[in-house]
């Protein structure tokens, strides 16, 4: 397990640390707490003790402490120290090596890498002074998180919000990520698909997008460049991926077809509609007699055209399937030509679509493996650990 230093200073954006620990936490990470004096002001040790699972510390003269050597034990525990949200006073400090409380005298004690996610009003944070203590530390080897831009706690706008919890974890991790995919280029599709009836309806599925999401964030991680070719979804856009929004079956393949050249792998998640209306309707079709039909055709099979191509890229399909998994799911791989294909069950109690769950079985032409019932985030990752070593080992043959 990972050992993390969390310094949280004052500031509003302290509120911000719960939710970090809490996913530092489901990311693996020991975490201990050290907070200054002006962030007790902010948020409360009781509720960062009960998220952390530790003792909370803020005292540099501790009592307590059988050697009175605290800030000496929790720095050599520490594998990194972040400091999140870090204020434009505590920045000051560490750039100038002040060590008058426990946070800024472990910074000075620590030996690991250290991270901090600047918060702070805008014209703070463009101060002169402010930037030259930002570029100092900088040279000394300290990793600057952020800050993003946007609407700010005192209400002006610009640069100094703390990146989001999420967006650090994600940096921390990557820090711990092997690249298994560096330089390689990776287009994934992910999402439902719309197809219009008239023009204020539209047939569509469940998927909510989640599985091809995670696995655009875990791939851009991994160190490859990502194509994210998404229907309508409500998921942020993952941190550094490129990102071609689409509406209906037939966008989504002209898309793909647009970027497929040049890519090594192509990840198919997205569940694109097999059929379309056959018109669509300009006016708003009305409501006449007890019954009504639709008329549809198929749409085009994007995954089978990628396999298709002359030079195409190591393909993954998926398959979503309410019975016969594995026939299904073999049929499909040889009958598309896939290199891989990933199935999992949908309709169930967990997993499948719209869950943040699920569980895979994973084929390719001379083998199988299973991958449990796990929150998205990790499945991607561990199956694009096994693309990596399957596209490897075909690349290599
Ligand atoms: C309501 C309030 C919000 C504050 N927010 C910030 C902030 O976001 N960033 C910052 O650098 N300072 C902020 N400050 C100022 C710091 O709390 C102050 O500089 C303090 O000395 C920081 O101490 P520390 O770095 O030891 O935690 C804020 C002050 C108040 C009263």
């Amino acid at each position: 397990m990972k050992q993390i230093l969390l310094g949280i200073t004052g500031g509003i954006a302290a509120y911000k640390s719960a939710e970090l620990i809490r996913l530092l936490r489901k990311d693996n990470y020991e975490v201990r707490v050290v907070m200054t004096q002006s962030a007790l002001q902010f948020m409360t040790k009781l509720t960062l003790q009960a998220l952390s699972g530790n003792p909370v510390h803020s005292e540099l003269l501790d009592a307590g402490q059988e050697n009175s050597m605290g800030h000496i034990n929790l720095a050599r525990w520490a594998d990194s120290l972040l400091i999140a949200p870090a204020s434009a006073h505590c920045i000051a400090k560490l750039s100038y090596g002040l060590a008058d409380d426990l946070l800024s005298t472990l910074y000075l004690a620590a030996e690991c890498p250290v991270y901090l996610a600047p918060a702070m009003n805008q014209s703070m944070w463009h101060k002169a002074i402010t930037q030259t203590n930002i570029d100092r530390l900088k040279q000394q080897g300290v990793h600057i998180i952020g800050p993003e831009s946007g609407s700010q706690a005192c209400g002006e706008y610009g640069l100094g919000r703390m990146s989001e919890p999420e967006a650090i974890a994600n940096y921390l991790n990557a820090q711990h990520t092997p690249t298994p995919l560096k330089h390689k280029k990776i287009l994934i599709t992910a999402g439902p698909t719309r197809e219009a009836l008239d023009p204020v309806r539209y047939i569509t599925n469940r998927s909510s997008g989640k599985m091809g999401y995670a696995l655009a964030t875990q791939a851009k991680l991994m160190g490859a460049e990502v194509i994210l070719v998404s229907g309508p979804t409500q998921l942020p856009i993952p941190h550094g991926v490129h990102l071609v929004a689409v509406e209906s079956a037939a966008d989504m393949h002209t898309a793909v077809m647009q970027h497929i050249q040049g890519q090594d792998i192509m990840i198919a998640a997205a569940a694109v509609a097999d059929y379309t209306p056959t018109s669509i309707a300009t006016e708003k079709i009305k409501k006449e007699g007890t019954h009504t039909e639709l008329s549809l055709r198929k749409t085009k099979d994007i995954v089978a055209d990628v396999a298709n191509l002359n030079n195409k890229p190591f393909t993954v399909g998926f398959a979503a399937e309410t019975h016969n998994l594995q026939h299904y799911a073999q049929d499909k791989l040889a009958r598309k030509k896939l290199d891989m294909i990933a199935a999992n069950w949908v309709g169930q109690a967990e997993g499948g679509f719209d869950s943040a769950v699920n569980a895979l079985q994973v084929y390719w032409p001379n083998g199988s493996q299973s991958l449990p019932l796990t929150d998205k985030t990790q499945l991607a990752k561990q199956l694009l650990i096994l693309i990596a070593e399957i596209y490897h080992a075909k690349n290599t043959a």
